[in-house]
């Protein structure tokens, strides 16, 4: 027994910042942005919170799940941008949607939602839920620094949402975390004590963007492959591959290493940006929209980011 996937939304907040924008903020070009990273526009939150962004993306998942809030009795979002430290976003769509469903979040930087995912699997193969919401929700534009142009560029705020039942069709997953703070680090503050001794650091995002960029081309290869192996699937089986839109040139290395037609690679970073958490998410609700997504397709999702954390999966869809 495992999971299958009811149904799939997400939210784009209406605020387009595009490479040009950024130029007039930073020493850019739309050129550089494009060649290094692939992002041609992200989207800004100007006024919505996480969980407004994750309520959105929820309620459009449950459109097509057909179910209705009452049926959810989990929700789990994955975000590193939650608008209070309490209550969790999670239980702020719990309380937007209306649900009675238990909610917590999951904090695993880009690899959230996966995380989040493989949570909800074992919470339904154990019988303590029977449908689920699993949501990967990021506020991104409130945790950069818009005068360092090597990681304001690459991010972009939204949500998506995969409403998820009793079923067969997570044939397969791998987890993967190795603590590490030096190459991927958000610190956090240290509030309003009168014993602290150490310095304030700036709340935003500290990033090794070649070290990353190893890791994420590594971890990819490495856990497709090992999902493959468990589900005993053939990589050339793959029929798309939803992986987190971090930066164009790592989808094209991971296509190349797993010699997997860069065609069966969704792609949306152009657009959206890297929306850490929500990256899988909107990816895998944009592939379902598109209707190039049918009905016994075998889909390979991947993610990596913070931790520094990894995971994978094998769907049939
Ligand atoms: N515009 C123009 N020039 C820039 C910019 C920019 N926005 N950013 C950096 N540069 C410059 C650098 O200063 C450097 O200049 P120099 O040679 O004069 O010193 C030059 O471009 C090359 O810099 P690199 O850092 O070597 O550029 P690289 O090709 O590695 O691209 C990038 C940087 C885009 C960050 C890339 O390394 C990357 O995508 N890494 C992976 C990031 C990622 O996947 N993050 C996901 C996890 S995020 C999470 O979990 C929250």
């Amino acid at each position: 027994m495992s999971i299958r996937f009811l149904g799939t939304g997400c939210y784009l907040p209406p605020k387009v910042v595009t490479n040009d924008d950024l130029a007039k903020l930073v020493d850019t070009s739309d050129e550089w942005i494009t060649q290094r990273v692939g992002v041609k526009e992200r989207r800004v939150s100007v006024n919505e919170t996480t969980a407004d962004m994750a309520t959105k993306a929820a309620l459009a998942a449950l459109e097509k799940s057909g179910l209705e809030a009452c049926d959810i009795d989990l929700i789990i979002v994955g975000t590193i941008t939650s608008d209070t430290l309490c209550p969790s976003v999670a239980a702020t769509v719990q309380r937007n949607i209306g649900s009675q469903g238990i909610a917590f979040d999951i904090s695993s930087a880009c690899s959230g939602f996966m995380f989040s995912l493989e949570t909800a699997v074992a919470y339904i193969e154990r019988g303590v839920a029977k449908n689920a919401l699993v949501i990967g929700a990021e506020r991104l534009s409130k945790i950069l620094d818009y005068t360092d142009r090597s990681t304001c560029v690459i991010f972009g705020d939204g949500a998506g949402a995969a409403v998820v039942t009793k079923g067969e069709n997570y044939l397969s997953s791998t987890m993967y975390t190795s603590g590490n703070d030096e190459v991927l680090y958000i610190p956090d503050n240290v509030g309003l004590s009168p014993f602290y001794e150490g310095e304030e650091q700036k709340r935003c995002v500290h990033m090794d963007g070649q070290e990353t960029f190893k890791f994420a081309v590594n971890r990819i290869t490495q856990d497709i492959k090992t999902a493959a192996e468990k589900a005993n699937i053939a990589l050339g089986d793959i029929d798309h591959v939803v992986l987190h839109q971090a930066n164009i040139r790592i989808l094209e290395f991971a296509s190349k290493r797993l010699k997997i037609p860069f065609d069966r690679f969704f792609i949306n970073i152009d657009k959206c940006a890297n929306t850490s958490a929500a990256s899988v998410p909107i990816a895998l609700a944009g592939l379902d929209a598109s209707g190039k997504l049918k009905r016994g397709d075998i889909v390979a999702l991947s993610a990596f980011g913070g931790g520094l954390s990894s995971a994978a999966c094998i769907i049939k869809w």
